[in-house]
């Protein structure tokens, strides 16, 4: 009923739901709505609570809310009762009694997607709490891999880097356990200070590199992350030096990448960052790919929650 996160979610619903979302998608890989599934959503009335900066996630899912016949109404902080205090479960629990059918939900607060399972009687879509996850993130990550190379069903014998400021990326999470449990190889790799210390590493599948090279020369795909100053208190990460140590440009491609290795990012990319305009720009970064991507997966997840 509620997806929170794709640590808990069994091998099985996760291969559905890449099945159901290349239902979306035609031979040429741009999102299509088939003619049975367009209008069955009729009557759903979505709140979109982001109380958090969007653009990716926010944007799918509106367009996947339309593309099935449902109202998404969307709550952002900025002209609401949040600039005043009201929290976010009284928020979503009066417009439940306005008629509201499910919630999707992005929050800096890890807890609030369990308060609202908690507390209300309708589907939970967690689009994103704090560092905890970003589970319909991971699986656009997981269709993008499983197309690009080709895979009929999980990702088995794949090799995947994530890399960057892991420890404070929700991304980073649910594609760790997503990849995992789909027969990905996972290795997380970046600066020690963003990677998660050892009292934390037991919850994250896949070892561990602090080694750039290790990671480029050993990946088929590195899912780059940015670093998440939002979450960060005290600056612990010079952008300049990072770059130099962990940013990706085209000699740092041609140097250490197998030549059909792929690049990904969720999103925002900081330029300059984690990946240069050309590499961005390049053959080989599926960032795009995932923009695509994420609006079918989106629109199976609604189909899936709230399709009856
Ligand atoms: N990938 C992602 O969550 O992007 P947004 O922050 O733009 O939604």
């Amino acid at each position: 009923m509620h997806l929170i996160g794709l640590r808990e979610m069994s091998r099985q619903r996760m291969v559905d739901l890449l099945d159901s979302a290349e239902e979306y998608l035609d031979g040429s890989g741009e999102v299509v709505t088939p003619p049975s599934h367009a209008g069955k959503l009729e009557g759903t009335t979505l709140g979109m609570l982001f109380l958090e900066p969007s653009t990716r996630t926010r944007v799918s899912f509106e367009m996947a809310a339309q593309r099935l016949g449902a109202e998404a109404v969307l709550v952002t902080a900025g002209g609401t009762t949040v600039e005043i205090g009201e929290s976010a479960a009284d928020i979503c629990r009066t417009l439940a009694a306005m008629g509201m059918d499910g919630f999707i939900v992005r929050h800096h607060d890890r807890q609030l997607p369990h308060v609202l399972v908690d507390r209300l009687e309708v589907p939970i879509i967690n689009a994103g709490n704090g560092s905890g996850e970003h589970p319909t993130q991971g699986l656009v990550d997981a269709l993008t891999l499983r197309r690009h190379f080709g895979l009929d069903e999980d990702l088995s014998g794949l090799k995947v880097a994530i890399m960057g400021d892991v420890v404070h990326s929700r991304v980073a999470r649910s594609d760790a356990h997503a990849l995992n449990l789909l027969g990905a190889e996972v290795l997380l790799a970046g600066p020690p200070k963003l990677l998660p210390s050892d009292d934390r590493r037991r919850n994250w599948p896949g070892r561990e590199t602090t080694s750039r090279k290790e990671a480029l020369q050993w990946a088929d795909a590195v899912v780059v992350l940015r670093i998440h100053d939002e979450r960060i208190h005290g600056s612990i990460v010079d952008p300049h030096e990072y770059a130099m140590d962990w940013g990706i440009d085209t000699s740092i491609v041609e140097r250490y990448m197998k030549p059909e290795a792929v690049i990904m990012h969720p999103g925002p990319v900081i330029r300059g960052v984690e990946l240069s305009d050309p590499v961005v720009d390049g053959d080989r970064c599926l960032v795009l790919k995932q923009a695509t991507n994420s609006v079918a997966v989106r629109q199976a997840i609604l189909a899936a929650y709230f399709g009856g």
